[in-house]
């Protein structure tokens, strides 16, 4: 049994293993992925279901396990000494943390809010960057908008039948699974790699009236396939994007959420969702776009910046890059 502490402890290629900021900081990620999960198993019983009656930055109505998440990540990292400062999908503004660290963090606390009183697994994003601002002074947003390939490091926690956490460091795609009795995350995937074939796919097509026409005529094709193929791809899709991506991780799937035409840029957010589900899906073989650009190479604007977004195996995101630039004419039988 190899805990996530031992596990990172171990490896000499991690970054700053010298200072131990990286298994200092990932400690703490662990921690409050464990009060998280404790907090969510009680939330029915201990009245912290339903909405806190504010809206966030997103337009969002936040729920209070949302804030609680929020809150609990903010000032549990906000006191670890490697850490300079924070971004958070609940908050407008970065938060600033401790002059003397070199690292950011940034968080989606609670992913999949919509799911939280039903009793679907939610989750929890995050990815940290070495700043680039000075040391010993205020960060500054540059140091969150440097791009997905300065990612040192990027990760989730699935908060399901059992608690995971996977993260990467650019060596591959590690998973944890919590083992409540001992409180610790062991090692349960040493290294993951998603399927080269497609089984599964989740997207919401409430609006594909309104998606690219290329793209439209994708989802004909791949109803089309369907038709024939040995093995159909079956839809799965709960709306929560930790899931709904772990699912196709682990089983080989695509995951998609585009833009439309009222909203080009679609709903989930560069920084917080993008980037970290994009460097994990290509550390574990597969490949991540905003439809046709390698998401990791879309320059980020500003800190909740949208993005449409897709992930899967190669010869899927492959297949929507044609249709979307080709506008191929689909046969229908
Ligand atoms: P969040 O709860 O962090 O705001 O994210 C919700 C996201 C994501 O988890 C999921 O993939 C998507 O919203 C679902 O949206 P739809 O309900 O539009 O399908
Ligand atoms: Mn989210
Ligand atoms: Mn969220």
């Amino acid at each position: 049994m190899v805990t996530l502490e031992q596990f990172i402890a171990d490896r000499q290629q991690e970054f700053e293993r010298a200072t131990g900021a990286f298994s200092k900081i990932l400690r703490d990620i662990g921690l409050g992925a464990k009060l998280v999960s404790f907090y969510l198993r009680r939330a029915s019983l201990a009245g912290f279901l339903g909405e806190l009656g504010l809206t966030n930055i997103q337009g969002e109505s936040v729920q209070k396990l949302d804030d609680m998440a929020n809150r609990l990540f903010l000032n549990l990292l906000s006191q670890n000494p490697h850490i300079a400062g924070l971004a958070s999908e609940e908050e407008e503004h970065i938060i600033q943390a401790n002059p003397a660290g070199k690292y950011v963090v940034l968080l989606d606390p609670l992913d999949g809010s919509s799911n939280i009183d039903v009793g679907v697994p939610v989750g929890t994003i995050f990815s940290i960057y070495r700043r680039i601002s000075q040391v010993g002074t205020p960060c500054e947003e540059a140091d969150f908008l440097q791009g997905g390939r300065k990612q040192v490091a990027a990760g989730y926690i699935l908060y399901g039948t059992s608690t995971l956490l996977f993260y990467t460091t650019g060596q591959g795609v590690h998973g944890f699974t919590l083992e409540p009795a001992a409180g610790e995350f062991l090692l349960t995937y040493p290294s993951v790699q998603m399927p080269s074939e497609s089984s599964y796919y989740s997207f919401n097509d409430n609006q594909l009236h309104e998606w690219a026409p290329g793209l439209q005529k994708y989802v004909q094709d791949l109803h089309q396939r369907n038709r024939t193929a040995a093995k159909p791809q079956s839809l799965r899709y709960v709306g929560s994007l930790v899931a709904d991506f772990h699912r196709n991780l682990l089983k080989g799937g695509l995951f998609m959420y585009p833009g439309t035409v009222k909203k080009p840029e679609g709903k989930l957010r560069l920084l917080y969702e993008g980037y970290p589900m994009a460097w994990l899906t290509e550390q574990a073989g597969g490949k991540a776009t905003d439809g046709i650009r390698s998401l990791l190479d879309v320059e980020p604007k500003k800190i909740h910046q949208r993005t449409p977004l897709f992930l899967g195996p190669a010869s899927e995101i492959n297949r929507i890059a044609h249709f979307l630039t080709e506008n191929v004419i689909v046969e229908t039988a």
